[in-house]
């Protein structure tokens, strides 16, 4: 007579209790972790076996098995449990408890689950490229179940789901850090984020006229974007170089270029032309160190072009030069 027959399946520290004949329980575990197969059984018993799918692990206290991570835990009159050591994706399966109560054959199920949190194995390098070319990124990922992946722009918050990430014709603005996000609920997900760089040849920014007293301090500034960073090069009128002498400085940083003059002179006015380039291209401003008079130039020489109210006071300076 059949009193009570129950299985009962034990993953890390929570039982999963099924009784018997009900739907085999699913026994979720992580890959690398260890597992315990319980099959309790409340009567006398006879030929007890363990199958993994159609594979018997052990019959009675006999094992079959020759993997050494399977070993049995406890077999006596109302315990007959199996243990799994570090748990691989190719244990998940079936597993069978099968057992002859009262010459009736018994079989109870479990069903397996490993899972592998969700990694990134493979994700594009920093990349460097010129504007207007076309970025192709990709990252992907492991994991069970499958995981999700995505790329986010760190800089507008953009998400794009998949894989691969193609930006077409990128332009400055987008060089930023794009990360990769992959997860599939197990463990906190994975992320790793890939640098854009974005190349241009340099523009000038800013550049600005200025009036200079005879005698004082004078600054010209020439601010210019690029990437990589411009180098900087300066010169007069007459297209000389323009070099650092006991009262004039020039002080290139990585944005910008000044020149520095410490004591002002007749010598020092006049037209100053700075030039930045890096290997993909260069441009060129001009802007006067001039004497203070009626009328104040505010610079906007950027390549060729020259204000209206530059070019008068241009020609006046001009005049003003040749008297001098
Ligand atoms: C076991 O898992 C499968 C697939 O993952 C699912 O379809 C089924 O409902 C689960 N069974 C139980 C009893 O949780
Ligand atoms: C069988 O083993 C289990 C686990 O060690 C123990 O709790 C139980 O008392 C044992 N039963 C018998 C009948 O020895
Ligand atoms: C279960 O069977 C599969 C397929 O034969 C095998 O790869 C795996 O190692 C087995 N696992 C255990 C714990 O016996
Ligand atoms: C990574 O993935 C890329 C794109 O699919 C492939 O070309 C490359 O060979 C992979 N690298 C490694 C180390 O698997
Ligand atoms: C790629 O760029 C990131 C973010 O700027 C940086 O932390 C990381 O060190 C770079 N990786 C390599 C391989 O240069
Ligand atoms: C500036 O230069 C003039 C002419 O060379 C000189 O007389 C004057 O002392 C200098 N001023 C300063 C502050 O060095
Ligand atoms: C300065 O810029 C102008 C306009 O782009 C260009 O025509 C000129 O050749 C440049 N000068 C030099 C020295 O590169
Ligand atoms: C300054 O020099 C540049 C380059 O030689 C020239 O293009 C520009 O017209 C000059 N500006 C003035 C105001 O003379």
């Amino acid at each position: 007579m059949l009193i009570g027959l129950f299985l009962f399946f034990l993953a890390g520290s929570s039982v999963h209790g099924a009784e018997f004949g009900y739907l085999p329980d699913n026994i979720t575990v992580l890959e690398g972790e260890s597992v315990t197969l319980r099959c309790r059984i409340d009567e006398e018993v006879t030929h007890k076996a363990w199958l993994n799918r159609s594979n018997i692990l052990f019959t009675g206290t006999d094992k079959w098995s020759l993997d050494k991570r399977v070993t049995l835990v406890n077999s006596n009159n109302s315990d007959f449990s199996i243990h799994i050591d570090k748990v691989q994706v190719t244990d998940e399966g079936p597993y069978t408890c099968t057992f002859q109560a009262n010459n009736k054959p018994r079989i109870a199920h479990v069903y397996l689950i490993v899972q592998v949190p969700a990694r990134i194995v493979n994700i594009s390098k920093n990349v460097s490229v010129n504007e207007g070319e076309n970025v192709n990124l990709y990252c992907l990922a492991v994991g069970r179940p499958e995981p999700t992946v995505t790329w986010k722009d760190q800089k507008y918050g953009l998400v794009s789901e998949g894989e691969f990430l193609d930006i077409t014709e990128i332009k400055r603005q987008q060089a930023e850090d794009y990360e990769c996000i992959t997860n599939n609920g197990v463990a906190p997900p994975d992320q790793r984020k890939v640098k854009v760089t974005v190349n241009y040849p340099p523009m000038i920014t800013d550049m600005k006229n200025m009036p200079a007293h005879l005698g004082k301090t004078a600054i010209l500034r020439c601010e210019a974007m690029a990437v990589p960073p411009a180098s900087f090069e300066w010169y007069r009128d007459d297209h000389r170089p323009v070099e650092s002498d006991n009262t004039l400085t020039i002080k290139n940083e990585k944005t910008r270029s000044l020149l520095l003059f410490s004591n002002v002179t007749e010598k020092h006015f006049g037209n100053y032309t700075c030039f930045a380039s890096n290997r993909l291209g260069a441009s060129n401003a001009s802007m006067l160190l001039f004497r203070p008079g009626a009328i104040q130039g505010r610079g906007s020489g950027l390549h060729a072009g020259m204000s209206v109210g530059v070019c008068v006071w241009v020609s006046l300076s001009a005049a003003f030069l040749v008297k001098v």
